[in-house]
């Protein structure tokens, strides 16, 4: 039996339309069963429609600071659609404890940073700033902290000193798209399990996988 999915999205969804892509594969584990935006105009619920996903539009502004208020007619939703898992995917609005409480283990997040480092506002701006060389994307169990929680699965890239917040945000965006499919296949498989603060899974990363950056010419000085 696949795995029921609601795609949580405030915003253009091209992650929303990554899932729904990877989940109208025969053997994916999950099926994309609603997509539910906080925003009437968000573009990515036109995306979704083309992807033939039901959607739903819970908006969160009538609901001012009232949170609980506002999950309490998502869970409505949630429920009707007998949703199992949710993902987040450029989901603007904070949600209360008692929801990630509820949700523990079952609701992922993604994020433009490698995580730690850079939670928040303008990670690709913090990642130039920093000076980092290598940064990429995070997906992660969601806790009442912002772009924190378990993590299940990252991708990387390097950053080169030409990088502005665009070019890097999108090369990121590609990992992005590449590794959220894969991780809802590992959580709806069952293959992840928590312990503690870290998420555990039977992959590993394959011998050989390194992304150094920058590399150094071969002919280089060394120290
Ligand atoms: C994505 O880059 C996602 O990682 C980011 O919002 C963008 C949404 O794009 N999420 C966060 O920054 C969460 N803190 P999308 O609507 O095209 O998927």
């Amino acid at each position: 039996m696949k795995r029921r999915v609601a795609i949580l999205i405030s915003g253009r969804g091209s992650n929303m339309a990554a899932l729904i892509k990877a989940a109208a594969a025969e053997d994916f584990p999950a099926e994309i069963a609603v997509v539910i935006s906080n925003r009437a105009d968000a573009p990515g619920l036109e995306r979704a429609k083309q992807g033939r996903v039901p959607t739903v539009v819970v908006e969160s502004k009538p609901f001012g600071k009232d949170r609980a208020g506002f999950e309490a007619r998502l869970q409505e939703v949630l429920d009707q659609h007998r949703i199992e898992l949710i993902c987040l995917g450029g989901f603007m609005r904070l949600f209360t404890a008692e929801f990630t409480g509820r949700w523990y283990g079952r609701m992922l997040n993604i994020h433009p940073s490698l995580l730690p480092s850079f939670p928040g506002l303008d990670p690709h701006g913090q990642a130039l700033r920093a000076g980092v060389k290598i940064s990429g994307a995070t997906v992660h169990f969601v806790i009442p902290e912002t772009d924190a929680g378990p993590i299940l699965m990252q991708g990387a890239v390097a950053v080169s000193d030409h990088d502005t917040t665009e070019t890097l945000s999108e090369r990121i965006l590609e990992v992005e798209h590449r590794i959220y499919p894969d991780a809802l296949r590992l959580l709806a498989s069952g293959a992840v399990q928590l312990d503690g603060d870290i998420c555990k899974t039977p992959e590993s990363a394959g011998s050989g996988n390194f992304l150094i950056s920058p590399a150094a010419s071969p002919g280089g000085t060394t120290v």
